[in-house]
């Protein structure tokens, strides 16, 4: 059982003294730490969950004030004896690293609070930045380092040496099925693992497509504008030109998309990003059916598809025609974008030329992160993972549209469903982009205009992108505080 599980959820809460619900969070963070102790020799598993325990308060894994389950609950879910249990409290207890309250109950202490810091602190932050609002990035530190480590001992242990030789380029067979069966199940995808391609990236699945785009003689794509910087770049490192295209509210406009003449289209129909629309049943349809009038090419990326909040998951525009639809992914919201590991579903008539560039671009992804990720997918630790996430960012996008309500009343706030940001549409009142930013950059805010993801210049009040997976309610409830401050500076009237 997890710190999800039932089994110690209500014992969980922190203590009258800790702030709202740090408690929880830093349990679920801690967890990672204990679960391989259960499996430690048993001579050694007393001492190795008092090292665990310790190492998770020093490192702040464990917020003082986080009450721990009672020795029974943790006895039962890690699977040791109570008494270990029992003794690592007491010793903990006796260390300073731990306190026991009045009655029944044990709470991480005081002691060590000055000397390191929170873990959610961890995360970099820009130089003289006060409160960070930049989209894009996961919250690094719920990385599962154990999860992660305990897989890669089990690969390197089971890896036949002939495996360490190079990969097929198109990836492990054992990655390609796992992803396959996973993209299936979550995001109702059509997904041979024989058309499977492991990438370093969303970003690589672009650059490959684009070659073997430019290979048929294809020489622009459509982009959505608003839509990622990115897309256009990686084009670009392919010889592709990319055209803007409006979006209306189901999605992009067809009528331009029509009328630019391009053949293939890049999207990201399941959360469009940056606005957060999911596009609507009717443009799906007309996108296939566009595209195979062009005899074109539709490129999904579902950068962050896995995230879905209030309403059922949208499933892929691929699993309608998976001949007319390229649909790539990553695992840069999930677990980090540092591992670059990455998946593109190709459509028969492009396979040969992806996997071919694959080849003369890098002969493949490693083979070690490739079977680690492989054994992470097949053993649920990366559902888990999925679940964990998912719990930490919905509490913290709740937290952040309320406190906008809070101190920027009249925000308007859109594309809260999904994904790791929203668009908040501040009150005229606050004055025009090009005085308010400023205000917030002296104030030590940094946040990101909407119109910097924007080709076509367009009018109309200000609309930030508000980045709050990497933020900790706290430092959201902070941060709007201080972007409340800075607006209200310039309010005008
Ligand atoms: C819309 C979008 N697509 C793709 C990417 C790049 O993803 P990857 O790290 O998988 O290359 C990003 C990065 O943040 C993104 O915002």
């Amino acid at each position: 059982m997890t710190p999800s599980g039932t089994g110690h959820g209500e014992a969980l809460g922190p203590s009258p003294d800790a702030g709202g619900t740090a408690g929880r969070e830093s349990w679920t963070a801690a967890w990672e730490l204990l679960l391989p102790t259960a499996s430690a020799p048993a001579r050694a598993r007393g001492r190795a969950l008092q090292a665990a325990l310790r190492e998770a308060v020093r490192t702040g894994r464990l917020a003082p004030g986080t009450r721990l389950p009672s020795s029974r609950e943790l006895a039962v879910d890690l699977g040791v004896s109570r008494g270990l249990v029992t003794e690592a409290y007491e010793q903990l207890t006796a260390e300073g690293y731990l306190r026991s309250g009045r009655g029944a109950g044990t709470w991480v202490g005081d002691a060590v609070r000055a000397a390191r810091p929170t873990a959610v602190d961890l995360a970099p932050r820009p130089a003289g930045v006060r409160a960070d609002f930049l989209p894009g990035t996961p919250d690094l530190s719920l990385f599962p380092r154990a999860a992660w480590a305990g897989a890669r001992r089990g690969v390197l242990a089971e890896l036949p040496h002939h495996a360490l030789g190079y990969p097929d380029p198109r990836g492990l067979p054992r990655l390609r099925t796992a992803v396959a069966e996973l993209l299936v199940r979550r995001r109702g995808v059509v997904a041979d693992p024989e058309r499977v391609v492991v990438v370093s990236g969303v970003a690589q699945a672009m650059t490959l497509l684009g070659c073997a785009l430019h290979a048929r003689g294809i020489r622009t794509v459509g982009v959505e504008d608003p839509g990622s910087p990115e897309h256009a770049a990686l084009f670009a490192a392919a010889a592709v030109g990319t055209v803007p295209l409006p979006l209306d509210g189901d999605g992009t406009a067809m009528g331009p998309l029509r009328a630019s003449g391009v053949r293939a289209l890049v999207t990201t129909p399941s959360h469009q990003f940056p606005s957060g629309i999911a596009y609507s049943a009717r443009r799906r349809a007309e996108l296939l059916d566009w595209a195979r009038a062009v005899d074109g090419l539709v490129i999904e990326d579902d950068y962050d598809g896995d995230f879905r909040y209030d309403r059922s998951p949208v499933g892929a525009l691929q699993g309608l025609d998976p001949e007319r639809v390229a649909y790539t992914g990553s695992v840069s919201k999930s677990l980090a974008p540092g591992l670059r590991l990455g998946w593109l579903l190709v459509p028969a008539s492009l396979a040969a030329e992806v996997v071919a560039r694959k080849r003369t671009m890098d002969l493949g992804n490693p083979v070690v992160d490739q079977a680690l990720l492989a054994r992470f997918v097949e053993r649920g630790d990366y559902d888990r993972q999925l679940r964990r996430c998912r719990r930490a960012y919905q509490e913290r996008r709740d937290t952040l549209v309320s406190a906008l309500a809070e101190h920027l009343p009249g925000t308007e706030v859109s594309g809260i469903a999904a994904g790791l940001h929203v668009i908040a549409a501040l009150p005229e009142r606050y004055g025009p982009s090009d005085a308010f930013l400023p205000r917030a950059a002296a104030a030590g805010v940094a946040v990101r205009p909407l119109s910097d993801y924007e080709r076509a210049v367009r009018t109309g009040g200000l609309r930030l992108v508000l980045g709050y997976a990497h933020r900790s309610p706290g430092q959201l409830r902070e941060g709007v505080r201080l972007l409340a401050e800075a607006a209200r500076d310039g309010t005008t009237g």
